[in-house]
């Protein structure tokens, strides 16, 4: 039989590494190597059922595409979506940044499906192209989103990065608990943070927040007035002795030293953390199937 959870999601994480490989070593927007990507999961998709579309836009003078997958069932009036961007940058394979996150949702899709469950609300899952060019598609994405669709969308989750060697556990500051940096989330953001923020606390691991700087894919989507949330484990930032006091690793080193380079492989993936975050993704996303907090 197939595998499934994390066996499945390091799977994808292995295959998303062989298609760099074939394609000049990376998986950036508008490239083979992103659309080798995008076929892979789009195929897994839709052998399980899923309705899947393609959306094409322009970025960087050449075509690309955002990926959209959603259950066939499930209110359509309170949609939740959980996104993660599949192109990679131009200088490596890109398996932290951002193949964690697409393995995980897309196995969290998956998981879901194979369960049998119907789920309440329908659930909305969204890999994006271009996000190393500047968010240009969850941007055009939500741009060409008819208001009345906007406000269907219960809640937007996002995952980038969330396998980093010498991880931290972040999730965004939807409360602004820190009362600094970019200051809250719309309302609902906190609801979400808290749901994260548990499940991680169930399986004994401290979260501390990290700011919604707009550096990724639910930038567009709280600009809009949709709550969200979502993990990572860290990019270029250096981590804290405290943080490695409670989290274990390296204090004084980068969360992710292979940010953004060649060194980017699936040997870059720390498994740990990676489980972690495909336990807590696969919770929230059966919590939220059920109950959004704004509907
Ligand atoms: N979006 C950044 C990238 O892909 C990574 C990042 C994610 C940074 C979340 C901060 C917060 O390079
Ligand atoms: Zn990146
Ligand atoms: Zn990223
Ligand atoms: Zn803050």
């Amino acid at each position: 039989p197939a595998p499934t959870g994390a066996a499945a999601a390091q799977e994808h994480l292995q295959e998303l590494q062989k298609i760099a490989e074939a394609n000049g070593g990376n998986r950036a927007s508008g490239t083979p190597g992103y659309q080798a990507s995008l076929d892979y999961v789009k195929s897994k998709l839709d052998a399980a059922g899923f309705a899947t579309t393609v959306q094409e836009f322009d970025s960087m003078g050449g075509k690309t595409f955002n990926l959209i997958a959603e259950t066939k069932g499930g209110d359509a009036n309170n949609v939740v979506m959980v996104g993660a961007h599949l192109d990679s940058v131009s200088d490596g394979p890109g398996i932290n940044d951002n193949g964690t996150g697409s393995a995980a949702i897309l196995q969290a899709a998956l998981d879901h499906a194979a369960g049998g469950a119907q789920p309440k609300n329908k659930l909305r899952f969204a890999f994006w192209g271009a996000e190393e060019e500047g968010l240009v598609g969850s941007t055009h994405y939500v741009s060409e989103l008819p208001q009345a669709e906007r406000d269907k969308i219960a809640l937007y989750l996002n995952f980038d990065m969330v396998g980093s060697p010498n991880a931290g556990y972040f999730t965004y500051d939807g409360d602004d608990s820190d009362g600094e940096g970019a200051g809250p989330g719309p309302e609902g953001s906190a609801q979400i943070e808290k749901v994260l923020n548990d499940a991680f606390g169930g399986a004994g691991v401290q979260t501390e927040g990290t700011d919604f700087d707009g550096r990724s894919d639910y930038g567009p989507f709280i600009e809009v007035g949709i709550p969200a949330g979502g993990t990572f484990t860290g990019a270029e930032g250096t981590k804290t002795p405290e943080q490695a006091q409670k989290w274990g690793g390296e204090a004084g080193q980068a969360y992710d030293s292979c940010y953004h380079s060649s060194c980017d492989t699936v040997d870059n993936v720390n498994q740990e953390a990676f489980d972690r975050n495909l336990k807590v993704i696969n919770q929230a996303v059966a919590s939220f199937a059920e109950q959004t907090p704004v509907s």
